[in-house]
């Protein structure tokens, strides 16, 4: 009899302690990471609330929220916008700032974390002191995807230094119209360059998703964001930015789908919707194109963002203009403001049946299988020891070959170029000449770019003079030499005249521009040299090829560098000869608009 109590007691005992909290606390399996990505989804969904759901498709950006805000209310990303800068607008500040938006993240109930996203296109462009390369314009004249991947790989360093992890590049868009702003963003006219160095980011920026070092990319804007016709935006007549993509689907495929299919075979989780429309329907609303198009033939079982309040584009009633994009198939709603305004409407939806449960559970089991692909709840975090490492020597090194090869020789009379470095007497004039800021264009620091010394690096001012140590040279802006007079008293001539004119810096629609013209100051600046230069080579600084009949008639050689960014002083590298002229053009150069001067692929060597 007592051995028998006495064994009872020991099995009620084991059973007492194998119910306490204690010991019967199981890792709840969204947290166990031998389970797939698709079964930690599916666990973690069937425990939120629709509140959490609707959260995680929020997007908000981070001057609109505070991190315990945003953990309130579950957010599944926060994103700093073009300028969404700390301040100061340091890499450590940065680090800080997304930390702090994360901590919060985690310590809600199902610690879900938090996506950060910038648009890092030309290097972690937002951050003072980051590296900045050539826009993809400039890469796209370089053709060298080994150097856009490495450029990729660059910028995800820097990017999960200051704990970023999620990057809306690479633009895949194919220009048909160099007016539009964007022209820049895009790698070029031709759509096969356009998918070889658009997965060339790719891969840069997530060679595998699941490892530490990659970041999630984000092809984007789907689809047709460049072929836009002028005058339809939705800014008005004089812009083509955000406008209607008028033509039969059979263009618009042959024109613009085939990148997206390779990057969605080649590991695209993230893609943006395009803020322009096909055939009068906003591409935020369009569910054929976003659902049964990018997800259902193209096979996308990743995540659609939306664009920057695009949604709100879509319908003056708000709550129709939510429940359509949803509907259509966007997953995460870029608000970017009022995050309760877009949550409270997404409510309503679903629980008038507007938006069908179903819509909404398929669209967080996609953003949730992606954090879990990116090992987001492993490593929610940066790393502070890559810190140091932002605009170190090596990236600088990498800006510097890549400005290098994206220059194109478009004209060399009496082989004006290269330059040596014996020369005796150098004119450098023109708006770009000494000037980061133009160098860089938009997109950098701030949304908008700016002029002068906005980050760390060099002119090309610089370069000419690192290159010719022993020239005597002489910088004016405005090409003003005419009171430098030689022995005999006649105004001096220089053995060489170096003007860089530039565009003024811009992002998007403010970059649409009827007349592709040089400003009259760069106009002047080139005919002041011309008096004074025995040779004459003009440089052009511009986010696409110009309008400049007049340049070609009175410059010996004309180079176009497009937007180089922080290392301005590569293009001496080239100007002298210490690195041969490779690139190729990435759009045609027309004498005038719509007539074409020189073709896709034209460029001299030398
Ligand atoms: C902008 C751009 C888009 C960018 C987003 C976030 O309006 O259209 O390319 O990724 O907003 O900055």
């Amino acid at each position: 009899m007592r051995k028998w109590m006495l064994f009872s007691a020991l099995v009620l005992a084991l059973c007492l302690l194998l119910a306490s909290p204690i010991l019967s606390q199981e890792v709840p399996l969204y947290l166990d990471t031998t389970q797939s990505a698709d079964a930690r989804a599916d666990d973690l969904l069937a425990r939120m609330s629709l509140a959490q759901r609707i959260g995680q498709m929020t997007l908000i950006e981070k001057n609109s929220i505070t991190p315990d805000e945003a953990a309130a209310l579950f957010l599944g990303g926060i994103l700093s916008g073009g300028g969404g800068n700390p301040s100061p607008n340091t890499p450590e500040a940065w680090a800080v700032m997304t930390a702090e938006y994360q901590l919060a993240a985690l310590e809600t109930p199902l610690g879900i974390p938090q996506l950060y996203g910038v648009d890092a296109v030309h290097g972690h462009n937002n951050v003072y002191g980051a590296t900045i390369f050539p826009h993809n314009i400039g890469l796209g004249a370089a053709d060298r995807p080994d150097l856009v991947e490495a450029i990729a790989q660059m910028t995800a360093r820097d990017m999960l230094a200051t704990g970023v992890n999620w990057n809306y590049a690479p633009v895949l868009a194919v220009p048909q119209d160099i007016r539009w702003g964007r022209t820049y963003e895009a790698y070029g006219a031709d759509i096969d360059l356009v998918t070889s160095l658009g997965l060339a980011f790719m891969r840069g920026l997530q060679p595998d998703i699941t490892q530490p070092g990659s970041v999630l990319a984000t092809p984007k804007h789907f689809i047709g964001d460049g072929g836009t016709t002028w005058g339809t935006s939705s800014f008005g007549p004089d812009f083509i930015d955000r406008g209607d993509t008028i033509m039969d689907e059979a263009t618009l495929r042959e024109l613009f789908l085939s990148p997206y299919q390779a990057a969605v075979d080649a590991g695209a989780l993230s893609i943006m919707a395009s803020f322009s429309s096909w055939n009068g329907t906003p591409m935020h609303a369009h569910a054929y194109l976003l659902t049964d198009v990018l997800k259902g033939e193209l096979g996308f079982s990743g995540f659609i963002v939306s664009d920057w309040a695009a949604i709100d584009l879509i319908d003056e009633d708000y709550d129709l203009a939510v429940a359509s994009a949803i509907n259509a198939g966007v997953d995460m709603a870029m608000v970017p403001y009022d995050a309760d305004m877009f949550i409270d409407s997404l409510t309503r939806a679903v629980e008038s049946g507007a938006v069908p449960q179903a819509r909404i559970d398929d669209a967080v089991r996609r953003i949730l299988r992606v954090k879990f692909m990116m090992g987001l709840f492993e490593r929610p975090f940066g790393d502070d020891a890559l810190l140091p490492l932002v605009g170190d020597d090596a990236s600088r090194a990498l800006a510097r070959e890549a400005v290098a090869a994206s220059l194109v020789l478009l004209q060399n009379d009496g082989s004006a170029l290269p330059l040596t470095d014996d020369i005796g007497t150098i004119f450098v004039a023109g708006s770009g000449a000494d000037d980061i800021g133009l160098q860089a264009g938009g997109w950098t620091i701030e949304w908008q770019g700016g002029e002068g010394p906005i980050t760390t690096g060099t002119t090309i001012l610089d370069g000419i003079q690192a290159a010719a140590p022993d020239a005597e040279i002489v910088f004016r802006g405005r090409g003003n030499f005419d009171n430098l007079l030689d022995e005999s008293g006649a105004p001096q001539v220089a053995d060489v005249g170096i003007v860089v004119v530039s565009e003024p810096p811009y992002a998007e629609h403010l970059g649409d521009r009827e007349t592709l013209t040089l400003s009259g100051c760069d106009q002047n600046a080139i005919i002041n040299t011309r008096a004074q230069s025995d040779r004459l080579i003009v440089v052009v600084l511009s986010g696409r090829p110009l309008v400049m009949p007049e340049v070609f008639e009175q410059a010996e050689a004309v180079v176009a560098a497009w937007l180089p960014g922080s290392e301005g002083a590569a293009v001496a590298d080239v100007l002298f000869g210490g690195v041969p002229f490779t690139g190729r053009l990435p759009f045609a150069w027309p004498s005038a608009l719509g007539v074409e001067l020189y073709p896709v692929g034209y460029g001299l060597s030398g």
